[in-house]
């Protein structure tokens, strides 16, 4: 688990983050939403270790980030796995030198058993046989899962993905928000994702810390998103008119004032008009 206490983070006279706290659970994809601007990039990078808080604890299973000293820090950072948005693949590297790079930078493993784990890694994400190929012959889905291998590679703690599902179609989104849900559960991992994707909030979201301007506003699951009462939070989620609508059925549809099926416009109108309604038979 990961515990962020009262993190403050400024660059100049701008505060950027206000005073957050909250819980990274393990075993749990963790996501964390808001706005362009909202500082989720900023509070991401404090707590991988990227940027050093004004103020604050950072504790990775009960030892605080901020007072580790070089070696505790450095065998933190290898406990962490990384997927970078845009998967920052190296170009020039096949798929497999990508993956086997980072045994060659932080482990001491032999060339055989590197090669095993990277067969292993590609294997989980349900890639084999591109090992030869390059970044630019693969589809953008594809980069993503090789970025989630080389993530996991060296058997992360812990793992961040920021942006997963950035410049990819709700479908393929939904394989890859399923194979960081799979990975997270199978290997009991805290999973960190940065996401926009209102599909993952709802499909991947055990936990959820919604940041507003700075601040940690709401935190909760895909469940109380739902009933959420917080205007920011309902503003951000449901933009669209469609969505307001859908949230108002599933509300009154938990309530167990309409029957399945009302229309959204019916809906609205029971909200808008503050309508008494009959409890429905069971
Ligand atoms: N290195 C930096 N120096 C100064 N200001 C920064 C720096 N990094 C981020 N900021 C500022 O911090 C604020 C929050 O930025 P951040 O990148 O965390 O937003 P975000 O929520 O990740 O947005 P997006 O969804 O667009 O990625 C912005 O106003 C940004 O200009
Ligand atoms: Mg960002």
């Amino acid at each position: 688990m990961i515990e962020v206490k009262n993190i403050k983070k400024s660059f100049g006279d701008k505060t950027i983050l206000e005073d957050i706290s909250g819980t990274l659970e393990t075993g749990k994809c963790n996501l964390i939403i808001g706005s362009s601007g909202s500082g989720k990039t900023v509070f991401t990078k404090c707590v991988v270790g990227l940027f050093k808080p004004d103020k604050g604890e950072i504790s990775f299973d009960g030892k605080n980030m901020l007072e580790m000293d070089r070696e505790e820090r450095t065998s933190l950072r290898q406990q962490i796995g990384m997927l970078f948005q845009g998967s920052a693949l190296f170009d020039s590297m096949t798929v497999e030198q990508n993956i086997i790079f980072t045994l060659d930078m932080f482990s001491k493993m032999g060339f055989r058993d590197k090669v095993r784990r990277m067969n292993e890694v590609l294997e989980k994400v349900e890639l084999k046989g591109v090992n030869k190929k390059f970044p630019a012959e693969i589809s953008g889905g594809m980069k993503k899962r090789v970025g989630i291998a080389r993530a996991i590679v060296l058997n992360p703690k812990y793992l961040f993905c920021d942006e997963p599902n950035s410049g990819l179609d709700p479908q393929t989104s939904l394989v890859i928000d399923k194979l960081i849900k799979n990975i997270t559960t199978e290997y009991n991992i805290t999973t960190v994702v940065v996401t926009h994707d209102m599909n993952s909030v709802m499909e991947i979201g055990d936990k959820i810390l919604y940041l507003y301007k700075g601040k940690k506003e709401w935190e909760g699951n895909n469940k109380d998103i739902i009933h959420s009462k917080n205007e920011q939070l309902n503003d951000f989620i449901f933009a669209s008119d469609f969505l307001q609508g859908a949230k108002a059925i599933r509300m009154l549809e938990v309530e167990g004032k309409i029957e399945e099926g009302t229309s959204v416009q019916r809906a609205q109108e029971i909200i808008d008009n503050n309508e008494e309604l009959p409890e429905l038979k069971p």
